[in-house]
């Protein structure tokens, strides 16, 4: 297993993005640069939402973030673990649950930084699984030969013995007519990008290891394993339920575990997510976009403060630590913490009840600041 150290982020992102210049009331404005000398980057699942319904006064909180106008006045972004949909589709859904408007500028997902791989595999064949549209997602990257794990593994008879007894199945037979077959049976598979939180484990499983111990050739002979990515390693994270889910980290542990048994060498892949450090990078670098086409000024600008709001100590609260200053800790209780006091082995800057607590305490503390200036 390897991380990936460096990042930069995709420039598609800076077309498609219209944020609109704030009043000057009430933000922190750095006098060298009058832009806000700080950020916000909230975690969504435990923190934002708990499913699909916002938790902890969300909606409100990340109101007083836009002037009356309904421009963003506090640069702030979602980073998450999540995804599975392209970040233009995540933003607009964001935007109906929240009842504000979300720039996709304002979405990083654990698969957003996949992006960086196109150099090396968009012309390949790639596999890309989970929940969504993953092979929208990596398509929307630029990977120009990508095909989803449900419409793949439909192209092989009998490649999941245990489809007959899913009734969900639509796609093994009556899914829209494949690219040519043939052509995909004897087209080997460069990589496998689990985009989103798998579906279907057993399918997923048993398909990921004919790919992985074929060279990519399913129903082959054994040979060199081709490259495999996951969005994030989270064992589990908080939703509607009173308890954790497993997350895609469950799913890397039993593939890992199973593949490991049936196969000489031991699985290689590599990791994307919180909590490591080049994903708070990208968001420093992420946010300082925003700040610069919400308040026009031209030149470098650095943050005195980066508040990253998560629920999972494990995950972002370890990882704003790691990153380390300009970065600044909250952990809520909407979500993975439910504890009284902090999280023993990573304890946070700050621990609150909620999302709307957080921002009651940013913007006192910011304020604060400013009157000293
Ligand atoms: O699948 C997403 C989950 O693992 C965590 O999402 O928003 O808490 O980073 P989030
Ligand atoms: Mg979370």
């Amino acid at each position: 297993m390897n991380h990936l150290r460096i990042l930069a982020r995709n420039s598609l992102r800076r077309r498609d993005f219209s944020l609109r210049s704030p009043s000057r009331s009430f933000c922190n404005l750095s006098p060298e640069s009058n832009r806000p000398s700080y950020g916000i980057a909230f975690d969504i699942d435990g923190v934002i939402l708990l499913g699909s319904s916002p938790v902890g006064g969300s909606p409100g909180a990340l109101r007083r973030l836009y002037d009356d106008s309904g421009a963003l006045k506090i640069p702030f972004l979602f980073l998450t673990n999540g995804g599975g949909l392209p970040e233009s589709a995540r933003a607009s859904e964001m935007s109906q649950l929240l009842g504000l408007h979300v720039s996709p500028l304002q979405v990083v997902q654990g698969h957003s930084p996949f992006w960086k791989l196109v150099n090396r595999f968009g012309n390949e064949l790639v596999v890309a699984a989970g929940k969504g549209e993953p092979a929208a997602v990596m398509s929307n990257y630029g990977f120009k030969n990508v095909i989803s794990m449900d419409e793949y593994a439909s192209c092989f008879d009998h490649i999941d013995p245990l489809a007959p007894y899913k009734k969900w199945m639509t796609g093994q037979d009556g899914h829209k007519e494949p690219r040519s077959r043939e052509n995909l049976l004897s087209h080997r598979v460069h990589a496998a990008f689990i985009v989103s939180d798998p579906v279907d484990w057993s399918r997923d499983i048993q398909v990921l290891c004919d790919i992985l111990r074929t060279g990519g050739l399913p129903g082959k002979e054994i040979g060199p394993q081709p490259h495999l990515y996951f969005a994030n390693d989270d064992l589990d994270y908080q939703t509607a339920f009173p308890t954790e889910r497993l997350g895609m980290g469950a799913f890397r542990i039993a593939l890992e575990s199973i593949f490991n048994r049936i196969h000489g060498n031991p699985l290689e892949y590599t990791s994307f997510g919180k909590p490591n450090p080049f994903v708070f990078k990208n968001a420093e670098d992420v946010l300082k976009e925003i700040a610069s086409s919400t308040h026009s000024h031209s030149g470098s600008h650095d943050f005195r403060t980066l508040y990253m709001i998560g629920d999972n100590p494990k995950i972002d609260i370890r990882g704003a630590r790691q990153a380390g200053n300009p970065w600044f800790s909250i952990l809520t209780r909407t979500g993975v913490f439910k504890g009284k006091d902090n999280h023993a082995e990573f304890p946070a800057d700050l621990v609150v009840d909620t999302a709307e607590e957080a921002v009651d305490f940013i913007l006192t503390r910011e304020s604060a600041k400013q009157s000293l200036l």
